[in-house]
């Protein structure tokens, strides 16, 4: 069943994306500027400045929802490359799984960097529509992804996507990877959880 009626996504692949820079800006400002995230305004800007670079890296690609013309969420994503990156939250991801799993199980896959849905468009479906799509450019390599537990919505929302959490579980908000559905050591191909 089709949870996003009349939804229209689109991709765009490399530079382009520059072209529709100040839509996800204010997509991004508008998720994450936002409880529970309430990310300071800057982080906004940051991330503008990011997708010039970002649009570079191989694989890189973007996909937009909109809704009747309005754009109502974004997701971007790009291929992880060897040497794992040692900016940004990068180190911790590796402090948490160890550098032979990031090799076998990060690299050469798709990372989504960010997903975002305006705060009146959440719940609808939009979301679960922009992760596939994205995902979908992976092809055998599957997906993997970072994001915070801090977040109430985000764990339930991927483990609704049938995506699998490869960090341990704690008590107190912390940090999560998941590996998508299609991913080579996800639950679909080794049958289970680690
Ligand atoms: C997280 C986010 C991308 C999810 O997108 P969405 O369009 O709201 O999610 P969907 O409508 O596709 O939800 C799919 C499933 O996720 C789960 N889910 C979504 N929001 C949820 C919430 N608030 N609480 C619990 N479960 C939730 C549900 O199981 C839902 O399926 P259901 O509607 O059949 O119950 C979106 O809410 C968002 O942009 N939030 C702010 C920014 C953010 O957190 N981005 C991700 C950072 S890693």
């Amino acid at each position: 069943m089709d949870r996003s009626p009349g939804l229209e996504l689109r991709s765009w692949h490399g530079h382009a994306v520059l072209e529709v820079a100040d839509t996800l800006t204010g997509l991004y400002r508008a998720a994450f500027c936002a409880p529970p995230w309430n990310e300071p305004p800057v982080r906004a800007v940051m991330f503008r400045g990011r997708l010039v670079t970002d649009a570079e890296r191989p694989g890189f690609v973007a996909v937009t929802a909109c809704r009747e013309g309005v754009p109502v969420g974004f997701g971007t994503a790009w291929t992880t490359r060897s040497p794992f990156p040692t900016d940004r939250r990068y180190p911790d991801i590796t402090a948490r799984l160890g550098a032979e799993r990031v090799t076998t199980w990060l690299i050469g896959s798709q990372e989504i960097d960010e997903l975002a849905v305006s705060p009146g468009a959440q719940g609808l479906g939009v979301g679960t529509a922009l992760l596939e799509t994205l995902t979908a450019f992976a092809g055998r390599a599957g997906s993997w992804l970072l994001t915070s537990t801090a977040s109430p919505h985000t764990v339930p929302f991927y483990r609704a996507c049938g995506w699998h959490q490869i960090t341990r579980i704690t008590a107190h908000p912390s940090l999560a990877v998941f590996l998508s559905p299609a991913h080579p050591a996800g639950p679909a191909r080794t049958g289970g959880t680690r």
